[in-house]
């Protein structure tokens, strides 16, 4: 790879994005594309001199093509997540999940990109009862954000076989880690749960608590976005991003409070609207031809992620 080939990473700030954006600087030149809605430049700080860092909305496509231009690869992370947050309020993740994907995607194409890997979502899937998720599975979205997170990976597909981009879809499984922000109702359930213990507070869980998700290190997941950014044969395709295991909610606020040596029943609360009961990726793909392999634990990364919370909170 030459010296100056340039990574662009849209959501960048966020939590997923900045771990990626870590990883790459050791390699070649990072800019990223952040309108800090979700992200925060607070999770790039001792890069942040390190990076082009552009505050600019996916959805402003004059803004964004000549920031995408000329790149190498184009890591789209940049998005609107949470599930109930499409449900209560569809039009602004519409917006950005969709349009703003199109966007990114007609720029890298009009601007020369070599490759385009895109953060799709295990939620296609939906609630269909066989387990684990295989790629070859009919998708059933539950959700405006599922739905608009399998359009992304259509527009994928269509971008490499109409305009010739390569492009690469990845579904992330229920990434957690560090630099999670748990300071919203929408946020990721780990992130909360790490700030429920961490403060001796009472978290709520939806539903019986039985549901399960195969969650991934937020690490697991960067170091597979690259692979999948340098990967033969790979382009117009789509995989599985997650560690292939699945663990209940109660289990994992058990292992917690274990590890943290505290008892703190949590409420129980309705199930919440559009969720999925189970997830559990097949990651066999992923490992066969990009060469996914997870390092993380559950214990490992469990543990990692709350000392990084110990420090911050
Ligand atoms: C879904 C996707 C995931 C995607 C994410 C983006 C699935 C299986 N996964 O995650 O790939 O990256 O959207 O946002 O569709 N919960 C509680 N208490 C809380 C918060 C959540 O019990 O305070 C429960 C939820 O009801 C759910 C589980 O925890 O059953 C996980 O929720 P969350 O972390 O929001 O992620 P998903 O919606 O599963």
């Amino acid at each position: 790879m030459p010296a100056s080939t340039k990574f662009v990473v849209t959501g960048g700030a966020g939590f997923i994005g900045s771990t990626l954006v870590r990883r790459l600087l050791r390699l070649g030149p990072v800019a990223v594309i952040d309108n800090l809605l979700t992200g925060r430049e607070r999770n790039l700080e001792e890069v942040r001199g390190q990076i082009e860092f552009h505050n600019t909305d996916i959805r402003d496509a004059k803004a964004v093509a000549p920031l995408i231009a000329g790149a190498d690869t184009v890591f789209h992370l940049a998005a609107i997540p949470s599930v109930p947050r499409s449900i209560d309020d569809p039009e602004p993740s519409h917006e950005v999940n969709i349009d703003g994907t199109f966007n990114v995607f007609r720029a890298a194409a009009q601007g020369g990109v070599r490759r385009i890997v895109y953060a799709a979502s295990s939620s296609a899937y939906g609630d269909t009862p066989t387990l684990p998720k295989t790629e070859s599975m009919t998708p059933a979205p539950k959700s405006p954000y599922a739905a608009q997170k399998l359009m992304g990976e259509y527009y994928a597909s269509v971008f490499y076989s109409c305009f010739g981009i390569e492009t690469v879809s990845l579904r992330f499984f229920n990434v957690y880690g560090p630099r999670q922000d748990p300071s919203s109702p929408y946020s990721g359930v780990l992130s909360l749960f790490m700030k429920h213990l961490l403060n001796r507070t009472t978290p709520t869980i939806f539903g019986d608590g039985e549901q399960t998700r195969d969650f991934t290190y937020v690490e697991d997941v960067a170091g597979l976005c690259y692979k999948a950014s340098q990967a033969p044969g790979v382009a117009g395709k789509m995989y599985n991003a997650g560690n292939g295991g699945r663990y209940s909610l109660n289990f994992i606020w058990d292992l917690l409070q274990k590890i943290e040596g505290v008892r703190i029943a949590p409420n129980y609360g309705p199930p919440r609207p559009g969720d999925v009961r189970d997830s559990m990726a097949d990651t066999a793909s992923a490992k066969a031809e990009l060469g996914h392999a997870p390092r993380f634990s559950i214990e490992e990364g469990l543990k990692r992620t709350l000392e990084w919370y110990r420090q911050t909170i």
